[in-house]
């Protein structure tokens, strides 16, 4: 199948609103691959801690974001050998990752490693900016959005279920900065993707959302 006809659907969203979650069983139903960009911005940013980057240093963070010895498999994430799934997710990893995620020669470095995921059958695409500027032909583009509470209150029981404590003020603080800086950044900012369908799902659980997305791309069928 040529690269242009594999299907891709856009799964975007802020921090928390179980992006994550609902591409990954949507990816697993269709057989499709799955594309976890933020787990890129992540990998960049703990590459960076452990270096000591300066994390102003724009020019720094590119080369280490080009260079990432990073590989998938299954579940697990691993980074120059190393198994890091789980060292990616402390919240101070994705503070980092948000902020050097505003410098576009960083987003640049990871265009290339993104667009690689288009593989057949088809691939379902999770973080801010995959329906608008990595896959903007993508046949089927979602935003899933959900209430700053139900979010901080998600993270929170998934930060605690993986055994890393918590603080509820903290965690909400965060989340409300990292919205802040995702949205109003100058470069690839958090907006819904024309044409993406909105899915707050603030009331809804993941299973509610995944049969939602399913029931979408049904509608709009395969491409070609
Ligand atoms: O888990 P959470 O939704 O908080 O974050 P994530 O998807 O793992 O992404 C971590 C950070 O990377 C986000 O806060 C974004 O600033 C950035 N990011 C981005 O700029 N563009 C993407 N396509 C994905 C993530």
């Amino acid at each position: 199948m040529v690269t242009s006809q594999i299907p891709v659907i856009t799964i975007d969203g802020p921090t928390a609103s179980g992006k994550g979650t609902v591409a990954h069983r949507v990816a697993d139903k269709l057989g499709f691959h799955y594309l976890d960009s933020g787990a890129l911005y992540r990998l960049t940013a703990l590459s960076a801690l452990r270096r000591g980057t300066d994390l102003n240093d724009e020019h720094a963070l590119a080369k280490l974001a080009e260079h990432l010895q990073c590989s998938f498999q299954g579940g697990d994430i691993i980074l120059s050998q190393e198994n890091v799934t789980d060292a990616i997710r402390a919240e101070e990893v994705g503070n980092t990752a948000s902020k050097i995620a505003t410098f576009p020669t960083v987003r640049h470095a990871l265009v290339g490693l993104q667009l690689g995921f288009r593989k057949a059958p088809g691939v379902v695409a999770d973080g801010r900016d995959m329906g608008s500027v990595i896959f903007p032909h993508a046949v089927l583009k979602v935003f899933l959005t959900a209430s700053v509470a139900a979010r901080a209150d998600r993270r929170y029981k998934q930060l605690i279920g993986k055994g890393i404590s918590a603080i509820m003020e903290d965690l909400l603080m965060d989340l409300q900065a990292r919205d802040d800086r995702d949205t109003h950044r100058a470069i690839a900012p958090l907006v819904p993707a024309e044409g993406a369908h909105v899915l707050d799902t603030s009331n809804m659980t993941a299973d509610q959302a995944v049969e939602q997305v399913l029931q979408w791309y049904a509608a709009v069928g395969k491409p070609h």
